[in-house]
């Protein structure tokens, strides 16, 4: 896909990706930039209620493949109405996860087999991928602990709106409920992925204040919008 900007954010639970999508719209914006925000699980209605199904976590049990299936119902959805025409229309699509996510927790720490991710990614994303992967790394209890947080302050009203819908009484979902085993699982995941495509993916340290950490995001981002110009 030539016309437009494709980022996607990446990283485990708390990691900062919805409030770094967040900076980095509204700092493009200053640059004259069109914009689109979107999410994944998510970003269409359909997309929205296949999210709310799979993170719940009153749903049955299933296998990772039947989830992986769900999530690229979702992401066909996606891109052909959200991500293409933005991308056709010279916007700039940010992405709070995408096949990342899909890769490292239903393949990596989930157990679906990678030739199985890879023929769904080929079917369903093709050349739609995203040109630069922002992978936002911190260790999972700071991650979990900030999740935590967030939601004392949705629930007081104080928060940033995110409060899942799909969460149990305690407002988790359904991967927030997991063992810290397989939260550190998913971060090694994420590292894994981010050395084996060390030209689209970049690892930011997401331990620091969040204004420290958009500071650097936004170098990557002029980086690369330089290295695309020239
Ligand atoms: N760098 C940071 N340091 C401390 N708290 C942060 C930082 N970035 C985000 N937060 C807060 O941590 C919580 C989780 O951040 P969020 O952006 O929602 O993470 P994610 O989307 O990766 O789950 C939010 O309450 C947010 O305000
Ligand atoms: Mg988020």
């Amino acid at each position: 896909m030539a016309a437009g900007l494709f980022i996607t954010f990446e990283g485990g639970e708390g990691a900062g990706k919805s409030t770094q999508v967040r900076l980095l719209a509204e700092r493009l914006r200053a640059h004259g930039t069109d914009v689109v925000i979107t999410r994944e699980p998510g970003g269409t209605p359909f997309a929205e209620q296949v999210r709310a199904l799979i993170l719940s976590p009153s749903v049955a049990e299933h296998t990772a493949l039947s989830e992986a299936l769900l999530f690229y119902a979702a992401r066909a959805d996606h891109i052909g109405k959200i991500i293409r025409p933005a991308m056709a229309a010279g916007r700039a699509v940010l992405c709070d996860r995408f096949s990342d996510s899909t890769r490292v927790y239903q393949s990596i720490a989930g157990g679906l087999d990678r030739k199985v991710f890879d023929a769904l990614e080929q079917l369903v994303v093709a050349d739609a991928k995203p040109e630069l992967t922002i992978i936002l790394d911190l260790d999972p209890s700071v991650g979990l602990a900030r999740a935590e947080a967030r939601r004392i302050d949705a629930a007081s009203g104080e928060g940033n709106g995110e409060r899942n819908v799909d969460s149990d009484g305690a407002g988790r979902d359904r991967y927030e409920r997991q063992a810290l085993a397989f939260h550190e699982k998913l971060r090694a995941g994420f590292l894994a992925i981010a050395a084996e495509e060390p030209d689209r993916c970049v690892v930011i340290n997401a331990n620091r204040d969040a204004s420290q950490v958009a500071a650097e995001v936004w170098s990557v981002v002029d980086q690369h919008l330089q290295r695309r110009a020239g």
